[in-house]
């Protein structure tokens, strides 16, 4: 989605909006521009393309020299990739950059045109410009806080006006936007990894409110125009944690950095050896009384929904519904008080997510949030929050996200089978022992698998389909290795139950297609043996993953990944690893963008 930034300091505002603009590539976009203060004067520079593109524009044809500007990168929403829809927008006095959707656009343009207003754009971003220089009349504050009542949807918005040439202003309703604070300089971005090079102090801006930066620093209102105080959060990464350190990709980085994330969001949370969210506002007396539970969310998060619901369902024996966070709001679900709402997203700001939670509220159930970003929008408006410490995940193919949210799953089925009475202690006990020998697992997969996983990269590179089929957790699993796979390589794959295949999609199974089975689960093994058989005698190019324990012939699949064994229940977690590895050396083999995959975004924060 579209990254925002601005700037004002005494350094050379262009550079700092690029480099900014750079740490907000993982985003996605198609098109970037900025719009910078030079000698009192506005001077745009835009193209479609990527950042390099920008600055060689800017090289052929003189870079705004200044120091106050916004920037943007653009991800078509209304009207196509084009120099021209690319932002900054400008109506008269007005030069806007906005990550949003403007929902009344049309409405608001028919008005403007009305006025004999004149669009050069498609984009709803021109609409803001033009409205906001319509009714300017010299006081910057006023206009936004009249503006913002006229316009509906979401939009994080940095503003500034050719009469006030030491100004940025921004304007927050829905989209994410933190304002940095450095050294006699400020800052808007999208994002915290934007600033990190300059500054890890930044404030969180919430709905409707206005910030406004000049060299005196930072001010903010709400939405009548009232000054408001804030309080000044600092990041606890730093640029390492948003730079490459030594890998080729932010995947590769991310994949590797599991272990680590994994204990960084787990020990926290082990008191005494047994689960321990009370931090997060969850109380033994509380998780009794849930009747159901909601999982909601989005691609990755859902997926580790799906496998929280198989552990949650087996050792809680609480009935789990996992839901699509786009549909459940469509479908009116039949949820209400004494039901718990649990919303999984690593940016906490997807939009049909954020979205599904508010609807949960209204409907009486209290939500549960398990959110990577800090402060974002759904940490903050869950009732109950339980932070993953993945650090900050830029690939857009999410990794080490994942594995922590799977983290958050186990700990929480654990303590709710507990209070539940459905498990002891001791039991309890024995499952947290094992999953803080999962890192430790994870890192003894990652050392040991890459190789057959190049490998299988390199077969794969020709397919033009596969599947992934498992049985249980496999099947949960196998849904996100198929995800991965498919948003990076650019191959199609499906993942099927395994039993299910006889029921109709067997019949896609032709010579050499790629089927890759995950099978680590030992009640299921003997089926999934008899399922593997059933698509290689049909000509299928198996590529089999269990565990180092498993005994089956050679014969049985064409490539065996065997993993380190741990407890059944935790071996989606280890399991994950070569199906991310897959993912990568396929993209890799491939010559593809692996961490900015064509047409997506990383935080989705439209519906
Ligand atoms: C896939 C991926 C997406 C996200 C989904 C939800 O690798 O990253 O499927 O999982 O867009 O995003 P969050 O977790 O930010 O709500």
């Amino acid at each position: 989605m579209c990254g925002i930034v601005g700037y004002v300091g005494h350094r050379d505002c262009s550079d700092v909006l690029v480099s900014a603009l750079t740490r907000l590539e993982y985003r996605g976009y198609d098109s970037a521009g900025i719009a910078v203060f030079e000698d009192d004067k506005i001077k745009v520079a835009k193209t479609q393309g990527r950042l390099a593109d920008l600055s060689a524009k800017m090289r052929e044809e003189g870079k705004p020299h200044g120091h106050v500007g916004i920037g943007h990168t653009r991800w078509a929403t209304h009207g196509k990739p084009s120099d021209i829809n690319s932002h900054p927008h400008t109506g008269g006095n007005v030069t806007v950059v906005h990550n949003g959707i403007i929902e009344n656009y049309i409405e608001l343009k028919e008005m403007l045109k009305r006025k004999n207003v004149e669009f050069c754009s498609d984009t709803d971003t021109e609409v803001v410009a033009q409205l906001l220089n319509l009714y300017y009349k010299g006081d910057p504050l006023e206009t936004i806080s009249k503006v913002e009542d006229m316009v509906t949807g979401s939009f994080a918005l940095g503003i500034i006006f050719a009469d006030h040439p030491d100004t940025v202003y921004a304007l927050r309703r829905e989209s994410p936007l933190i304002i940095g604070v450095g050294k006699d300089e400020t800052f808007i971005a999208s994002d915290v990894p934007a600033i990190l090079q300059y500054t890890k102090k930044y404030y969180l801006i919430n709905h409707n409110e206005i910030a406004k930066l000049s060299f005196d620093g930072v001010e903010f209102y709400d939405r009548y125009m009232n000054p408001i105080t804030k309080e000044l959060q600092e990041a606890d990464w730093d640029m390492d944690a948003a730079e490459k350190g030594g890998f080729p990709h932010f995947m590769i980085k991310e994949i590797n950095e599991q272990p680590e994330s994994i204990k960084r969001t787990i020990l926290p949370r082990i008191y005494n050896g047994m689960p321990d969210l009370s931090e997060c506002g969850i109380t033994a007396e509380a998780l009794r009384n849930f009747k159901n539970i909601h999982i909601v969310a989005c691609g990755t998060a859902m997926h580790a929904g799906m496998v929280g619901k198989y552990v949650i369902e087996k050792l809680a024996k609480v009935p789990v519904n996992v839901d699509i966070a786009s549909e459940f709001k469509y479908r009116e679900p039949l949820i209400g008080e004494g039901d718990l709402v649990i919303i999984i997203s690593q940016s906490g700001e997807t939009a049909d997510s954020k979205s599904a939670m508010l609807l949960a509220k209204k409907l009486g159930a209290k939500t549960l949030a398990i959110v990577n970003a800090k402060g974002s929008s759904i940490a903050r408006e869950a009732d109950m929050l339980i932070y993953t410490h993945a650090g900050p995940e830029i690939a857009v193919a999410s990794t080490k996200a994942y594995m922590v949210q799977l983290s958050v799953m186990y700990l929480f089925a654990f303590e709710l089978a507990l209070a539940k009475g459905k498990i002891t202690e001791s039991e309890c006990a024995k499952y947290i022992t094992d999953l803080q020998e999962v890192p430790e697992k994870v890192a003894e997969t990652l050392s040991h698998v890459v190789d057959e996983c190049q490998h299988a990269g390199s077969t794969l590179i020709t397919a033009d389909s596969l599947l992934y089929i498992g049985r249980g957790l496999d099947y949960a699993l196998s849904m996100e290795g198929s995800l991965k796979l498919k948003e990076i390589s650019y191959i199609h794959s499906e993942s099927y139950a395994a039993g299910e295949l006889k029921h109709g999609t067997i019949s896609l199974i032709t010579e050499g297609m790629p089927v890759i089975a995950v099978a680590t689960q030992n009640a299921l093994l003997e089926k999934m043996i008899s399922n593997v058989k059933e698509v290689k005698s049909r000509g299928a190019y198996v590529i089999l993953v269990c565990d180092e324990e498993c005994v089956v012939g050679a014969d049985i699949a064409d490539d065996i990944i065997k993993i380190p064994k741990i407890s059944e229940i935790l071996m989606p977690m280890l399991a994950v690893v070569p199906l991310q590895l897959i993912a990568y050396y396929t993209a890799l083999a491939k010559g593809n963008d692996v961490d900015k995959p064509r047409n997506l975004a990383k935080s989705v924060t439209v519906e």
